[in-house]
């Protein structure tokens, strides 16, 4: 089988890793890729929105089986492009994959089909927000409806904050259009947990748990990331805690998305919060996570092309996902200064010791091929992930890893995964 998956990140070398295992693959192209990922798979020089182009190579080089790891094009209707053609592609259409695209669609599904999420008020005009936030409790949220790097959610701790908040997102635009409509929401409190899912459309398939870690400092404190670092399976992610959300939220989504006439196949990525009131949603996203990807498909013992073409065929209930009993933490190795201003171009050292080094990865994210050498390219460059019989020997594992790397402004959190001296 020829595959082909579009992305440049960790995400994306952990999901091109993990189909590199599969007996059924014999080559892989990732679109666009990055100067890591080029070890194992063949980088092709298409963007991740240049639909056109991607659904003419993957005709051209007669791919099998197309893999979306982005949410941007999977909202522009990626799926759609390759399907019109008679491709093969994992992912959801663009009339289901707006579960991620639209905060106040995913709030007005979940309002409608009673899934548990926090209270919330949306508005398109900023004086109709404004006049609502005269009254309304704080800490409140406030959260652009459209696609904002995971940066359109704002935290306000007083009402000042909240009416300066809706300038910055609905009159300045800083996240352009995204910002058109947004959504007030009531502030929660509790432990977040990411839940991973293989849907087909009617079943769904539960992933391990993860934590992620998405400020940029030590302490949760610092500007908001991608994500600096993650561990798997959360042990705050107890039976009481699956057993309901699988009665209230998992099978109740996937359910309420057919009922819209959305069908849904592909990840549903739940981003929960566990309050004092039960689990509740704090966001969907339509693809894997990242960096949870980086823990969880490390952990995974399925062959992931099987499990692929079932969510598409509709076959996802003869498959039993398999995860080994251990766990994975990943560190983010980032350029000093992200999320703002960082340098990049320096030579990534020792990256040779991954090699063969059974249970330890080096996922590249902001990584690049120049002159015969790997060096920086973005903020986050380098997922370190280790695997331990448990989560305190994979987080000591994990940060020796780290030690194996060398670059120039190597910036990580060194607490990744101190939760879990709670426990
Ligand atoms: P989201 O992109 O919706 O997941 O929001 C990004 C982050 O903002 C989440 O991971 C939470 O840490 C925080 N957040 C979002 N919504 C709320 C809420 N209603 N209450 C408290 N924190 C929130
Ligand atoms: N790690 C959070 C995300 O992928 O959105």
């Amino acid at each position: 089988m020829k595959v082909l998956i579009v992305g440049s990140g960790g995400r994306e070398h952990a999901i091109a890793w993990k189909v590199a295992q599969s007996e059924k693959v014999d080559k892989i192209y990732v679109a666009p890729g990055n100067g890591g990922i080029s070890g194992i798979a063949e980088c092709v020089n298409i963007g991740a929105m240049e639909f056109d182009k991607l659904v003419e190579f993957a005709k051209k080089e007669a791919i099998d089986l197309t893999i979306i790891g982005m949410d941007d094009p999977l909202v522009g209707g990626v799926v759609d492009a390759f399907e019109a053609e008679g491709l093969r592609v994992f992912g959801p259409r663009k009339n289901a994959a707006i579960l991620e695209g639209s905060k106040a669609f995913s709030k007005d599904l979940m309002k409608k089909y009673n899934i548990p999420t926090a209270a919330y008020e949306t508005f398109d005009s900023p004086e109709a927000a404004l006049t609502y936030l005269e009254t309304a409790k704080c800490p409140i949220v406030l959260k652009a409806d459209g696609l904002a790097l995971g940066k359109g959610v704002l935290i306000c701790n007083t009402r000042e904050e909240a009416k300066e908040g809706v300038k910055t997102l609905m009159l300045d635009k800083q996240f352009g259009s995204a910002g058109n409509t947004i959504v007030v929401e009531e502030f929660m409190t509790g432990r977040e947990v990411s839940v991973l899912s293989f849907v087909d459309g009617n079943t769904i398939k539960i992933m391990t748990s993860a934590q992620d870690h998405k400020r940029a400092k030590d302490g949760d404190q610092g500007l908001n990331t991608g994500g600096m670092g993650t561990f798997s399976p959360s042990p705050f992610y107890t039976d009481e805690v699956d057993e309901f959300c699988k009665k209230y939220i998992y099978q109740a989504t996937v359910d309420a998305m057919k009922a819209e006439g959305r069908e849904f196949k592909g990840i549903i990525f739940f981003g929960l919060m566990l309050t004092e009131d039960g689990p509740k949603v704090l966001e969907y996203n339509a693809r894997f996570g990242d960096p949870e990807t980086q823990v969880v498909l490390p952990r995974m013992k399925n062959d992931i092309v099987d499990v692929f073409e079932a969510c598409i065929d509709g076959t996802l209930d003869k498959i039993d996902l398999e995860f080994e009993d251990n766990a994975a933490v990943c560190v983010v190795l980032a350029s000093d200064g992200y999320p703002e201003h960082y340098d990049k171009g320096f030579e990534i050292k020792g990256l040779e010791n991954f090699d063969e080094k059974e249970g330890y990865y080096a996922f590249h994210a902001g990584t690049k091929l120049e002159a015969g050498k790997i060096v920086t390219s973005g903020g986050r460059v380098l997922g370190i992930t280790a695997k331990g019989a448990n989560l305190k020997e994979a987080r000591t594992n994990a940060y020796e890893a780290t030690k194996l790397v060398e670059f120039d402004n190597k910036y990580m959190r060194n607490d990744i995964g101190k939760a879990i001296d709670e426990v």
